[in-house]
């Protein structure tokens, strides 16, 4: 069986990929530092899966640990997720993204190298588009200056995996931009814990409607949309897991040395407010929220052009945002009976 190395594993798309893997005949690896995840991940993935998956409690920027998991298992290929993801904590701390996300992807690279190991899926992420110039955003779009630190790291290693592919190394590397990964595995045993209060929009959407916060603000309604609030390409964590596994199964073929990139997205983009109105179709009940001011550094609109992914790797969303909101929710709901 063959086994892949999921780096944050422990954390929301991470599980959720996990599960997907599993599906797919993989033998998935984990490692992660708790960092900003939780142990009861483990658990849950027991429960879907009815066994447990080897993890090793780390820091990727730990390259003994690293060479001793590379030891441990003959790895197929790596899923790197582990990064710090908080826009707005990266602005007030750079040092620790640059020094986590980015140097956790050069000790992560120069052990496949060390091992033998060729294949790596890289959890990009639609914001290096910024505000993009064209509208549903293509992999051809061009990047643009990062908003936050947390951005100009995801640019950052998208680069340097580049480099490394240019160098002729005997690497097969694929970047995934995610847009807005929402949603829970439909048992409810794995979904997402954010930590403190939430900065994402469902996760506050969600414990806003069980009662935990009061009531959601929503950061302006001004905006050049049809409601005056944000869009985004909210997708179903599940479709984005199934992305990853694809990815993989994509690489097996290509030739020793090989990169590419594709956005993973909907397709389709929702606004805040249709966001709200989604939410209280699906849990029958009214959302308490109001109108703020406009949250600094928000892209006004960004959706995505699916187009490449779904010809070259055969992959396509099978979750729409009820659905995904409805997972959300009964996520919620099955955490407050814990
Ligand atoms: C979505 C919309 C907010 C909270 C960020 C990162 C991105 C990725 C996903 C890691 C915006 C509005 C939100 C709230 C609100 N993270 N909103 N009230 O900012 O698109 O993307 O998270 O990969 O890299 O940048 O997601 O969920 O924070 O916001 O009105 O309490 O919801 O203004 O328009 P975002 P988000």
């Amino acid at each position: 069986m063959d086994k892949i190395l999921i780096t944050g594993g422990a954390g929301y798309i991470g599980s959720h990929t996990a599960v997907a893997l599993v599906n797919a005949g993989y033998q998935p690896i984990i490692i992660d530092d708790f960092s900003n995840s939780n142990k009861s991940a483990l658990n849950g993935l027991q429960q879907i899966l009815g066994t447990d998956l080897p993890c090793y409690e780390g820091d990727c920027n730990d390259k003994k640990l690293m060479q001793q998991i590379f030891s441990d298992h003959e790895l197929t290929g790596v899923i790197h997720f582990a990064a710090n993801k908080a826009v707005g904590e990266s602005t007030a701390f750079p040092l620790k993204y640059y020094k986590n996300n980015v140097g956790s992807l050069v000790v992560l690279l120069e052990t496949m190298e060390e091992f033998g190991v060729k294949d790596l899926v890289f959890s990009s992420s639609c914001t290096v588009y910024g505000q993009p110039d064209e509208l549903p955003v293509k992999e051809t779009t061009p990047r643009k200056v990062a908003e936050s630190p947390y951005g100009n790291t995801k640019k950052i290693c998208e680069d340097i995996l580049i480099d490394v592919v240019k160098s002729g190394a005997s690497i097969r590397i694929i970047s995934l931009r995610y847009f807005n990964p929402i949603g829970a595995h439909e048992s409810s045993l794995i979904g997402e814990l954010p930590l403190g209060v939430p900065a994402n929009l469902v996760p506050f959407v969600t414990q806003t409607g069980i009662g935990l916060r009061e009531k959601l603000t929503v950061h302006g309604n001004d905006y050049d949309t049809p409601d005056g609030t944000c869009i985004r390409d909210y997708i179903h964590v599940m479709d984005l897991a199934d992305a990853h596994v694809k990815s993989i199964d994509y690489l097996q073929d290509k030739p020793e040395t090989y990169y590419d990139l594709f956005n993973v997205g909907t397709g389709n983009g929702n606004t805040v407010l249709e966001v709200i109105q989604a939410f209280e179709k699906v849990s029958g009940k009214p959302l308490n929220y109001h109108i703020g001011p406009r949250r600094p550094g928000d892209v006004v609109k960004v959706w995505a052009d699916t187009q490449k992914i779904e010809e070259k790797l055969g992959w396509k969303p099978n979750y729409s945002l009820e659905d995904a909101l409805r997972d959300s929710w009964n996520w919620q709901l099955a955490l407050a009976e814990k």
